[in-house]
């Protein structure tokens, strides 16, 4: 598929999913879960689309989904290995913990490793 032919997938399936649910309270958030689930990641191409389809600013959209870090600008690795970086799991070493990971992996948070295998992604409590 050309960079092209891509990028108007994403707009046409970004379009179909806002529609179904742009009636809803609030419907940013859960429109980008949506996209995030339809393709794996935000595509940077959905983000003008969500912005006309919500009468936004493209800044407001972006503002949204990079405060949010379970937003993804790119694909995932086939594994997302997720590390508690609360307070409950630092105070029993979850600091070394990540760093040895992310030493083994040579990837930092929200990175992927470059044969696509495993993302790292810090997470703040799973309980
Ligand atoms: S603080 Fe880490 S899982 Fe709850």
């Amino acid at each position: 598929m050309t960079m092209q032919a891509a990028s108007t997938e994403i707009a046409s399936r970004t379009a179909a999913i806002i529609d179904e649910m742009k009636g809803l309270e609030g419907p940013l958030l859960p429109i980008l879960h949506s996209i995030q689930e339809e393709f794996g990641y935000v595509p940077k191409d959905a983000l003008p689309v969500i912005a006309d389809g919500l009468n936004l600013s493209r800044a407001e959209v972006h503002g949204v989904v990079s405060f949010y870090h379970d937003f993804r600008a790119k694909p995932a690795g086939r594994h997302v290995l997720k590390l508690c970086q609360a307070e409950a799991c630092q105070s029993m070493g979850s600091d070394a913990v990540a760093a040895k990971v992310k030493q083994l992996l040579g990837i930092d948070f929200h990175e992927t490793t470059r044969d696509g295998s495993v993302t790292l992604e810090p997470v703040y409590c799973l309980g």
